[in-house]
């Protein structure tokens, strides 16, 4: 307990750790315990692409007919979204395939607001029932979201799109309350920012909904176009326009779909900056280079090796054996670099965090400028305390247009290298910084505890046997 109360205190100083209360007994069950300093060296295998998985689940209770996903990880937001579509009447089941799923949605029903809370609080992705819950039911029942707590995360794009579509929204202290008394109609919209989650939230009622919708500054990420592809499979009608304008137009009926998702390139990158900052060589079996060729070119630039052996055709074309991008630190030393995440094609905010880990490695001044989300680098603050030298300010270091710049948000840092890491007692915050965390346990010299890294489950498909397999020393005490 004693160290749990230390770790509290190195992440969130201001939390009262003068009594144990329920969410510290439940952390210091969850705790890993990680012994540094051993390069990882191996091989291991990313399967389908969390952010689209959990989409394509969502876009299976649009069809009349049964769907099959392929390549489906365990996480906890399949889960969550398996029982919320299993609420809604979908059957879902196991198919012959291991991660194989199918979805009945032949007879989908309204489920209670007390069965649906149930999984309040637990992922975002309920949001993108809306749509669908809209043209099943003409009425839906959104729990109070949850997520990783990287800043605000307002709705407010979502709630616009939907009224444009024709549906009123409620917000209640339960949720939100959604219906369409006069169903629901293509419509023209601009997004104030291209955000995925509202893109996914206009494709999945426009693809139903009566007429043409026209969606300007609509996010154009890997995982958006598979799900477009989902939704076309499935017998919509969706143009891509050059300038991130997408045009629907709407169908009656929709049908089941079979899709193979695409891998998971934010986690094959949490992989690659791992073997990084160990020193260590790592393949990851189904990363996809297409979709990785930004964070290609800075783990580049910073000095790491890559070599590409997947020599199928991108988008999983089945000639040849299965390859991916084997990634390992050359020896010598890492460059400092100066990176900006954004919207695709740019930098993914989600590669961040991972990368950073490896920054304190290299020589020089690395700057990062996040302007996808305005608090995305307080765990920074945990790598300082194991030897990092990471400033960060509420400049904008950097040239790329920023939301945050002049509104007094923390989000740019310098890095200042190599520091050599030591071990240190984390809590994790959320699961991408969880991931940041590990990797500098792993880095560090010594022995650290890490807390509440059950959270690494809810976008990480088996990483304590992924790092078993590729020679860490970790162990649950
Ligand atoms: C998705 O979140 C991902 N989550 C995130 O990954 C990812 O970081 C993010 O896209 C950006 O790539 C899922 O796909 C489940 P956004 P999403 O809407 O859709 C603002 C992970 O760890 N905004 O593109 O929620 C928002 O505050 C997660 O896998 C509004 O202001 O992200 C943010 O600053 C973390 N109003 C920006 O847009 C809105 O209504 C981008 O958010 C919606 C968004």
């Amino acid at each position: 307990m004693t160290a749990f109360r230390v770790a509290m205190n190195f992440v969130h100083p201001s939390l009262d750790t003068a009594t144990p209360n329920a969410l510290e007994v439940a952390l210091t069950d969850d705790v890993l315990v990680v012994h540094g300093g051993t390069p990882l060296e191996g091989r291991i295998r990313v399967r389908g692409a969390k952010n689209l998985v959990s989409k394509a689940m969502v876009a299976a209770l649009l069809g009349d007919t049964p769907s099959r996903l392929f390549d489906v990880p365990r996480i906890r937001d399949v889960e969550v979204v398996r029982g919320l579509l299993g609420l809604h009447g979908v059957k879902v089941s196991d198919g012959d395939e291991e991660g194989e799923l199918v979805f009945d949605p032949t007879n989908v029903e309204s489920a209670s607001t007390d069965q649906i809370n149930v999984h309040a609080g637990s992922s975002r992705i309920p949001i993108l029932f809306c749509g669908p819950l809209l043209h099943r039911l003409g009425h839906a029942f959104i729990p109070d979201l949850g997520g990783c707590h990287i800043g605000p995360r307002p709705i407010d794009f979502h709630l616009q799109a939907l009224r444009e579509f024709g549906a009123t929204v409620e917000k209640t202290p339960e949720g939100l309350h959604l219906s369409a008394p006069n169903g629901l109609h293509g419509t023209k919209f601009s997004l104030p920012y291209p955000s995925v989650g509202a893109t996914e939230q206009v494709l999945l009622t426009a693809v139903m909904a009566e007429g043409v919708t026209e969606l300007r500054n609509a996010a154009v990420e890997p995982e958006i176009i598979d799900l477009i592809c989902v939704l076309q499979k499935m017998g919509a009608i969706i143009k891509v326009h050059t300038d991130r304008v997408i045009e629907i137009q709407g169908v009656k009926k929709l049908h089941g779909y079979t899709h193979r998702p695409i891998p998971d390139r934010i986690e094959a990158a949490s992989w690659a900056a791992a073997a990084l900052a160990t020193r260590g060589h790592v393949e990851v079996l189904g990363a996809q280079q297409a979709d990785m060729m930004t964070f290609l070119n800075i783990f580049r630039s910073v000095g790491g090796e890559y070599e590409v052996t997947d020599l199928r055709p991108p988008r999983g074309g089945s000639a040849g054996q299965e390859g991916g991008i084997r990634f390992w630190h050359p020896g010598g030393e890492l460059n400092a670099v100066a990176l900006e995440t954004d919207v695709h094609p740019g930098f993914m905010t989600d590669w961040q965090q991972p990368l950073v880990v490896a920054l304190t490695q290299a020589r020089g001044l690395s700057i990062v400028h996040e302007t996808v989300y305005e608090q995305r680098l307080g765990y920074t603050e945990a790598l300082n305390t194991m030897g990092a030298n990471i400033q960060v300010y509420r400049d904008c270091l950097g040239g790329t247009p920023c939301r945050f710049g002049r509104r007094n948000f923390k989000h740019s840092a310098v890095i200042a290298g190599p520091s050599k890491l030591h071990a240190a007692d984390l809590v994790i915050p959320d699961l991408r910084a969880g991931f940041s965390h590990l990797i500098a346990a792993l880095a560090a010299e010594g022995t650290s505890r890490v807390y509440g890294v059950d959270l690494i489950n809810r976008g990480y498909e088996d990483f304590e046997a992924k790092l078993a397999d590729l020679g860490a020393h970790v162990e649950r005490p």
